[in-house]
């Protein structure tokens, strides 16, 4: 078998290195330590794609599961509650103590249990989801054990979101141990939505999943590439470390294409590092931008053309007489792009966009 390449540019692995994401781990971590019931143990975490949800979300499993976690991670989903419980069942079952009963050939495993985590053909036919995953709750309580579930690409439109987010209120309610980390896309659960779950996630404590600093990305750079046998520069480095604006899958991007242009065993130059930036910039536009602006409408795009006008930062009065659009509307596609995760407002009355390429790519379309 090949060795596991350095730099892997896909979506739902796992990185070689998690890099930049210690402080966000941390305070999650921590949070899932707080007291049973506590609103700091349901957070949702929002970021475009590639930003890194998915990474973060099997981070945080390992270093749960080293605190007396049992997790369960699933895609939001049709079939998400019946895998949600046979996770944990599966992840927990080792830990549960079987009492002997003093009572010969008399089962004493806990009431609707037959042995370790499976239910009794009586509780797997009459109970529910929500009964269910109290009864786990309960019984890794007892084994010292907390619960931790994951629910990645979450949709407020799928109706198991909804059974599970009233479940984890229920349970949360009772204080159950139990904690829930979810993550989306920003236009997933954009308040402009209608849905009943959309109150739960509301509610839950959101974390807004950014870019990773440059200066990060270049002291990882400079290991990973002698570890890749990339030979660079410090200063080539440095440039590719700004070209990933500190975005994850662009780091991974530049990486991986420097590692295959470097295979003749010749060291980056210039020249090399602008084909490997091409190379990753096109992917970026095809799945990352493409996909953001796909469910924008004409107006949302006539705004952003207006904003890509300029060099970074925009004010929104200049949108307005750009476009000719009444301060109203302008106020309200305003709203709505940044409720869709595609731009942000860094001081009052001024809009920018997610990462400083989009602007590059939406000069370089024609609509
Ligand atoms: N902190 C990080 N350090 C290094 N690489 C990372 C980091 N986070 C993510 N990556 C890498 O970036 C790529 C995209 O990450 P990931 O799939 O987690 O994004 P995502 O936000 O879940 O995207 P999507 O919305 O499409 O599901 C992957 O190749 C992943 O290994
Ligand atoms: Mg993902």
């Amino acid at each position: 078998m090949k060795e596991k390449p350095i730099f892997q540019p896909s979506f739902g692995n796992r990185p070689e290195q998690l890099i930049g994401r210690n402080d966000v781990l941390d305070r999650l971590m921590s949070d899932l330590q707080s007291y049973p019931g506590s609103a700091e143990r349901a957070t949702l975490l929002v970021g475009q794609r590639g930003m890194g949800k998915t990474a973060l979300l099997i981070e945080l499993a390992d270093r749960a599961k080293k605190h007396d976690f049992i997790t369960a991670r699933v895609t939001c989903g049709e079939t998400m509650l019946d895998n949600l419980i046979e996770m944990l069942q599966k992840a927990g079952a080792g830990f549960i103590r079987e009492q002997k009963s003093p009572i010969k050939g008399f089962n004493a495993g806990a009431l609707g249990f037959s042995i370790g985590l499976t239910f009794t053909e009586e509780a797997q036919r009459s109970f529910g989801f929500r009964v269910k995953l109290e009864m786990i709750c309960e019984r890794l309580a007892q084994a010292g054990k907390h619960v931790l579930v994951l629910v990645d690409e979450v949709d407020p439109s799928v109706p198991q979101m909804r059974e599970l987010a009233t479940a984890y209120q229920e349970l949360a309610g009772e204080e159950a141990d139990i904690s829930i980390v979810m993550a989306g896309l920003p236009s997933s659960i954009a308040e402009t939505l209608n849905y009943k779950t959309l109150t739960f996630l509301n509610r839950a404590q959101r974390i807004a999943l950014g870019l990773i600093p440059v200066s990060t990305v270049e002291d990882y750079y400079m290991n990973a590439f002698e570890r890749a046998g990339i030979k660079a520069s410090p200063d080539i480095i440095r440039q590719a470390a700004v070209h990933t604006n500190g975005f994850p899958y662009l780091i991974q991007l530049i990486g991986y294409y420097l590692t295959k242009l470097s295979e003749s065993g010749k060291p980056v130059d210039e020249a090399i590092l602008k084909r490997a930036e091409a190379l990753a910039s096109n992917e970026v536009d095809d799945k990352v931008f493409q996909a953001m602006l796909n469910p924008l409408s004409e107006l949302d795009l006539v705004f952003l053309r207006a904003m890509a006008q300029d060099n970074g930062i925009s004010n929104v009065a200049d949108i307005e007489a750009r476009t000719g659009l009444s301060h109203g509307t302008v106020q309200t596609y305003r709203r709505r792009l940044l409720d869709a995760g595609v731009v942000y407002s860094p001081r009052r009355g001024t809009l920018t966009m997610v990462m400083p390429q989009l602007a590059d790519y939406i000069r370089r379309q024609e609509f």
